[in-house]
C-alpha cells in the first residue's frame, strides 16, 4: 500500500531518465555528418535489431496540458509535404544502415497520427516494408486520440499493419476534458476497445493523466474504475508534467487552479491501489499491465527496458531511428534529435535528406552510468558485478564512475524502500514510487547544468 508521507518527502524535481544523459545534455554542435557516422557504427553495436519511430506533429486542436511536440492541424497540402519529407528521410537514413537487420518495433507518436488521412500512414508503412526487413511479429503501435477515431478507421489501421493502439483517454470526465481544452471521444471508449479486440489487435492501451485542473481524488477514482472495467492490456497513468517555462499554454491551467500536491499524490495512490487490487502489475512508475502481458513477464525476468516511448522489452526494443520533426534517435553510442520546427524540418529534408538539430555522443562513463540507471529504473535491481563484467572493468571502477556512496541510500533503506544484500541493491515494491529519486543517487551529471525538471511523483 502507498505511504503518502514517503511520497511527499521524496517528491522533488528530477530527470525522467527516458535517456541517459537526459535530453537537456544534447547540444547543437552535433550535426548531420555526426549522425551519418553514428548511423554507420550503430550497425555493429547492440542491440542488433531496429526500432523505428515516426512523429506526426499535428493535432486538430491543442490540449492546454500538452507537453508533446505538436502544432495545430495544417492544410492537407502541408501534411502531404511533411509525409514526403518523412519518406525522404527514411530512404536517406536507410542508405547508412544494414537493412538486413530485423525491425522488431515501429512506433507512431505525435501529435495525433490518427488525425491525418490514413492513406498517408499507409504510404509511409509501404516504404518501410520495402526498405527494411520487418519481423512478422514486429510490434507496430500508434498513439491515438479517440476523438478522431471512427470504427472503420480501426479496421483500416489493422490492414495497414498496426497491432497495438494506445488510446489517449486522459480522463473519462468530460468536464475535466473541457477545462483543459481537449476534444472528448466521439464514441464510447468501451465500444472502440471491443472493436479492437474483435479485430484481433494484440495490444490495447489506455492512457490517463492525473494532476489536471478539475480532477479530484473522487473523480479520478471513477476514471480508474471505468478503465479497469474496460480491461485493456495496459493502463498508463501519467503524472501531469507541469513545465510552463517550456510549454506556455500550460500557464492557463495555473489560472484555473491545479490540484494541490497532496491531491495529486492521492490520485497516484488511488490509481496504484485500485489497479494492483484488480489484477494489474505495476511496471516502473506509471505503467500497469496484465500479468500475462509481455511487460509483466519482462519485469519478472529482469528484461525490461525504457526509452523515450516508455517501457519496452529486450525482445522488441532495438536501437531506435526516429523520423519526422523533433523525433529522437537512440543508438548505442549516440542520441540525436531532429529539428523541432516542422517547416524548418521539411526545408532541411528537401535540401539534405537529414535534419539534425542537436545530439550527444556517449563516452564510456556515460555508457556505464546509463546501464546502471536503466537497471534501477526498469528492473529495480542492481548488481555492480554484472555491470562490471559487461564493460570488462572492475566493480570498484564502476562504483567510482557512478559516484556510489552506500550512505546516500540510507534514507531509502530507513523507509524500507530498498535493501542491499551481498552488495546487490534491490528495490522493494514501494521503492518504485521513488525510483527516479533512487536513480538520481547514481547520476554524476545530476548537478551539472541548470535545467529544471518536473517533479518525480
Ligand atoms: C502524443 S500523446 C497521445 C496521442 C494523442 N495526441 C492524444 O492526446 O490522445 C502522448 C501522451 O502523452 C501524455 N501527455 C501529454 N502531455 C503531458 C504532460 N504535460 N504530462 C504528462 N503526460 C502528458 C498524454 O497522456 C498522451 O496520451
Ligand atoms: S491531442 Fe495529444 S498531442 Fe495533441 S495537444 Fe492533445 S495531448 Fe497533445
Amino acid at each position: 500500500m502507498m505511504d503518502f508521507q514517503i511520497l511527499k518527502k521524496f517528491n522533488k524535481p528530477g530527470p525522467r531518465y527516458t535517456s541517459y544523459p537526459p535530453a537537456n545534455f544534447f547540444h547543437t554542435e552535433y550535426n548531420n555528418d555526426n549522425y551519418i557516422q553514428n548511423l554507420k557504427s550503430s550497425n555493429s553495436q547492440k542491440p542488433e535489431n531496429i526500432s523505428l519511430y515516426i512523429h506526426i506533429p499535428f493535432c486538430p486542436r491543442l490540449c492546454h496540458f500538452c507537453g508533446c511536440n505538436t502544432t495545430i492541424m495544417q492544410k492537407q497540402d502541408s501534411v502531404s509535404k511533411y509525409i514526403d519529407a518523412v519518406i525522404k528521410e527514411i530512404k536517406t537514413v536507410a542508405q547508412y544502415l544494414d537493412t538486413n537487420r530485423i525491425v522488431t518495433q515501429i512506433h507512431w507518436g505525435g501529435g495525433t497520427p490518427n488525425s491525418i488521412p490514413l492513406e498517408f500512414l499507409a504510404k509511409v508503412m509501404q516504404v518501410i516494408y520495402k526498405t527494411f526487413t520487418v519481423d512478422k511479429k514486429a510490434e507496430i503501435a500508434m498513439e491515438c486520440s479517440p476523438a478522431y477515431l471512427e470504427f472503420e478507421d480501426i479496421a483500416s489501421l489493422k490492414e495497414i499493419g498496426f497491432n497495438r493502439l494506445s488510446l489517449g483517454v486522459q480522463d473519462f470526465n468530460e468536464n475535466v476534458l473541457k477545462i483543459v481544452n481537449r476534444q472528448a471521444s466521439k464514441h464510447p471508449i468501451e465500444d472502440l476497445v471491443s472493436t479492437m479486440k474483435d479485430l484481433g489487435f494484440e495490444g490495447v492501451n489506455i492512457d490517463l493523466i492525473y494532476g489536471l485542473p478539475g480532477q479530484t481524488p473522487e473523480s479520478f477514482t471513477l476514471s480508474i474504475e471505468r478503465a479497469i472495467k474496460i480491461s485493456p492490456d495496459r493502463i498508463v497513468t501519467f503524472s501531469y508534467a507541469h513545465v510552463p517555462w517550456v510549454k506556455s499554454a500550460q500557464k492557463q491551467l495555473e489560472k484555473i487552479g491545479l490540484p494541490s500536491p497532496e491531491g495529486k499524490l492521492e490520485m497516484f495512490g488511488i490509481a496504484y491501489n485500485l489497479l494492483t487490487q484488480n489484477g494489474y502489475i505495476s511496471i516502473g512508475m506509471d505503467h500497469y499491465a496484465k500479468p500475462n502481458d509481455e511487460l509483466s513477464l519482462a519485469l519478472k525476468n529482469k528484461k525490461l527496458h525504457r526509452n523515450f516511448q516508455g517501457y519496452c522489452t529486450k525482445e522488441t526494443t532495438g536501437q531506435i531511428y526516429g523520423f519526422g520533426s523533433s523525433s529522437i534517435s537512440q543508438m548505442y553510442g549516440a542520441y540525436t534529435q531532429n529539428q523541432k520546427n516542422t517547416y524548418k524540418y521539411i526545408e532541411d529534408i528537401e535540401k539534405n535528406g537529414l535534419s539534425i538539430e542537436r545530439g550527444y555522443e556517449l563516452n564510456n562513463n556515460d555508457l556505464i552510468c546509463r546501464s546502471v540507471i536503466n537497471e534501477i529504473m526498469c528492473n529495480g535491481f542492481l548488481d555492480f558485478d554484472s555491470i562490471a563484467s559487461e564493460f570488462s572493468i572492475s566493480t570498484e571502477e564502476i562504483k567510482k564512475i557512478v559516484d556510489y556512496d552506500p550512505s546516500k541510500l540510507d534514507q531509502f533503506k530507513e523507509n524500507n524502500l530498498l535493501s542491499i544484500d551481498d552488495g546487490k541493491i534491490k528495490l522493494n515494491p514501494e521503492g518504485f514510487f521513488v525510483v527516479r529519486n533512487i536513480a538520481m543517487e547514481f547520476d554524476p551529471l545530476l548537478n551539472v547544468g541548470e535545467d529544471k525538471y518536473s517533479k518525480t511523483v
